[in-house]
């Protein structure tokens, strides 16, 4: 019999600071209800002068790591699109951070916000050749536009972390997955830049014709008929951009795209990306967390995903849901990494977002600022700097 293989645990982490909307439209004069309603987004994690996305994705695993130990994990997969060097993978500060064995394969991994997908898709083939072993996936990102840009409101910052073996306490990923990918240049970061570019109607015209077309592949591939699926869950760039890509997706199917059949399908994802705002490779992962944590009881359930990463590239598969996976949840700390972050007023932000390192990699300090458990001390020789608290 083939062996099931899925997410085992998943756990999360975001950034020390919360910027709300509110201030954000009244620093620019924004009617409130396009951040609200338009955008559906309420406030956005902003990182402290001493997070990155390696404290975030230590934070992360720390939890997994705590709970299952380290020895099983023989692969660390990291995807991120906010990478902070060209050759060595961030997921190898992670290693050392947690004490991970030796004996083990790190890598990074980078197509925008769909990596993690092809992270926890290449996990389950490591598990299937070899299922004693565990692959930890995380997806860390800061995402960061120009001040007073369209894209600034749906900035944010997250990392998730799952553990991918066989006989998973969460969610099995079934086969097949619905494929697509086009070169399109809806939204970049080239090598030079610390913020993205975007084109921001292009970007959503992009998604939507990726949705279209790996729900294409998808069907073709014999996939699940759309009626059996008990909640969708979406790449949340901000969150009403999945309300649009499953509408999008009723019409093509050529079902009834009323509001409550979409409120059904979406309403329990969101929770967490309309506070938290865009984490790019961790933002489907978290609308996973959101579901599990608050939706009635999904056991035995199909729940749909599309994973999408500009560019242009999409996944669309199907995870069911496991017997027991209440029981595993970490909903009281998930809760527990939104609310303890720090309001920061608008001048705050501005400051935070202003701040880079040296650009020449010169020798710094940088601030006392988080208090989450993992803190980047600084720059030496070139060399990132990171400690345990
Ligand atoms: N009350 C209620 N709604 C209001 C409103 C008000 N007072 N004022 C405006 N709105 C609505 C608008 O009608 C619009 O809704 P619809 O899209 O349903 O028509 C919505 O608020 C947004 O308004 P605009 O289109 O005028 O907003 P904008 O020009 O400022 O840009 C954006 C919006 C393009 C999403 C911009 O925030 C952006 O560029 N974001 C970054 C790119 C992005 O997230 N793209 C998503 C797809 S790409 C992707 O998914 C990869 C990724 O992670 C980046």
């Amino acid at each position: 019999m083939p062996v099931s293989i899925g997410i085992h645990d998943l756990s999360f982490a975001t950034a020390e600071f919360v910027l709300s909307h509110a201030a954000l439209a009244e620093h620019n004069g924004t009617d409130i209800g396009k951040y609200h309603v338009g955008i559906g987004q309420e406030s956005m994690s902003v990182p402290a002068a001493d997070e990155d996305i390696v404290t975030m994705a230590a934070a992360a695993a720390a939890p997994l790591v705590a709970r299952h130990g380290t020895s099983r994990i023989r692969t660390v997969v990291f995807a991120t699109e906010s990478s902070i060097d060209q050759a060595k993978a961030a997921g190898v500060y992670v290693h050392s951070l947690l004490g991970l064995e030796s004996a083990c394969r790190v890598v990074e991994l980078k197509q925008a916000c769909y990596g993690a997908t092809a992270a926890l898709q290449f996990a389950i083939g490591l598990v299937r050749r070899d299922p004693a072993q565990q692959v930890l996936v995380i997806a860390s990102d800061i995402s960061k536009y120009e001040l007073d840009s369209p894209g600034e409101a749906t900035q944010g910052a997250a990392a998730v972390a799952m553990l991918v073996g066989a006989d998973p306490a969460l969610l099995r990923i079934e086969d097949p997955s619905g494929l697509f990918t086009a070169d399109v240049m809806d939204f970049w970061r080239p090598n030079y830049r610390e913020t993205a570019l975007v084109d921001g109607q292009e970007s959503i015209n992009a998604y939507l014709q990726a949705v279209e077309g790996a729900w294409k592949d998808y069907a073709q591939q014999d996939g699940r008929p759309l009626g059996e699926f008990a909640a969708f869950v979406y790449h949340q760039p901000f969150t009403k951009m999945a309300y649009k890509a499953h509408r999008h997706l009723l019409n093509f199917c050529g079902h009834a795209t009323d509001e409550d059949a979409v409120a059904r399908a979406l309403g329990r994802t969101t929770a967490y990306n309309t506070v938290i705002g865009n984490s790019y490779t961790a933002s489907v992962y978290l609308g996973l967390a959101a579901l599990l944590d608050q939706a009635d009881d999904l056991t035995g359930r199909a729940v749909g995903f599309l994973s999408y990463g500009s560019g242009s590239v999409a996944e669309l598969f199907a995870g069911t849901v496991v017997a027991g996976y209440r029981e595993r949840l970490r909903t009281g700390a998930n809760r527990e990494a939104i609310d303890r972050r720090r309001p920061v007023d608008y001048a705050g932000y501005r400051e935070l977002h202003e701040r880079s390192l040296p650009a020449d990699g010169g020798d710094h300090s940088t601030p006392v600022q988080t208090t989450g458990p993992f803190r980047l001390a600084g720059i030496s020789g070139h060399k990132r700097l990171y400690e345990a608290r």
